[in-house]
């Protein structure tokens, strides 16, 4: 193992190696997998559907682009891009199994699959030849990637030169009373939801933990120009509890 792969990143609010980090954030989704969908709908009141729309919307998809939706998940990006393309060209890929059978199961019961490819793999190492996306798609998942700087790069090989990169991501919010609201509330009530709900209370505990030591937007500003993206922006939704990040190749 190479000096840069014993790099100490944050796991929740713990510093560890990367392949720790790695197999922490890939055991904690396995166990959340069964009740992911329900859970984001308790947890943001259903606000995450109203976010993820705006998120697709505002990427100006055309009928015919290569669309990734990587640290897919159950597939509501995927399911959202396959609304505005015509063929096969949406591509969702996900280091974890469970969450890519679940992707699968409902994209088949949600008359999406025949748009859809597969993958299981991680960001860090992507499964795709150099130049094959127009958009490149990440939401609510780079914040547990274990190698931030070596994802950013990898998903340039993969995107088309002039293909955008898109993230949705929780970020920090703004202003003072509203952040401390914000804090009461997820420090509070996202646990024992995720207790009551799941019987699991640590995993939501890493969530809170993982979105306070997740870069915030000008951090994540910097990381993308780093990464060599041009026309880099964000933009605040929700009073920044949500950043929308976008970069250009
Ligand atoms: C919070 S879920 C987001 C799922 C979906 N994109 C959404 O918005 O509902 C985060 C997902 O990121 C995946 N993930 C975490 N680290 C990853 C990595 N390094 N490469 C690929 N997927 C990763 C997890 O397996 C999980 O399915």
């Amino acid at each position: 193992m190479s000096t840069k792969d014993n790099q100490k990143v944050y796991f929740g609010d713990k510093k560890v190696t990367k392949q720790n980090k790695k197999d922490g954030v890939e055991s904690i989704f396995t166990k959340v997998s069964e009740n992911y969908d329900l859970m984001n709908d308790l947890m943001s009141a259903g606000m995450h559907r109203f976010w993820k729309k705006s998120f697709i919307d505002a990427a100006n998809i055309k009928k015919n682009e290569n669309c990734l939706d990587l640290a897919a998940g159950t597939g509501d990006i995927a399911k959202l891009i396959s609304k505005k393309v015509r063929g096969k060209t949406v591509y969702l890929c996900d280091q974890n199994n469970e969450m890519i059978e679940k992707a699968k199961e409902r994209s088949l019961n949600e008359g999406f699959y025949q748009k859809c490819f597969f993958d299981v793999s991680s960001a860090e190492k992507l499964p795709y030849k150099k130049e094959t996306f127009d958009h490149v798609f990440i939401s609510f998942g780079f914040r547990n990637f274990s190698d931030k700087k070596g994802s950013l790069k990898e998903i340039k090989r993969v995107l088309k030169k002039g293909g955008k990169l898109h993230i949705l991501e929780f970020s920090k919010s703004q202003g003072e009373n509203f952040s401390k609201i914000y804090d009461f509330y997820s420090y509070n009530f996202i646990p024992t939801i995720g207790d009551l709900v799941t019987g699991d209370r640590k995993s939501y505990e890493y969530l809170v933990k993982s979105i306070r030591t997740h870069e915030d937007q000008e951090a994540m500003l910097s990381l993308f120009e780093d990464a060599g993206y041009l026309d880099c922006d964000y933009k605040n939704i929700f009073k920044g509890i949500v950043a929308l990040h976008r970069g250009t190749k």
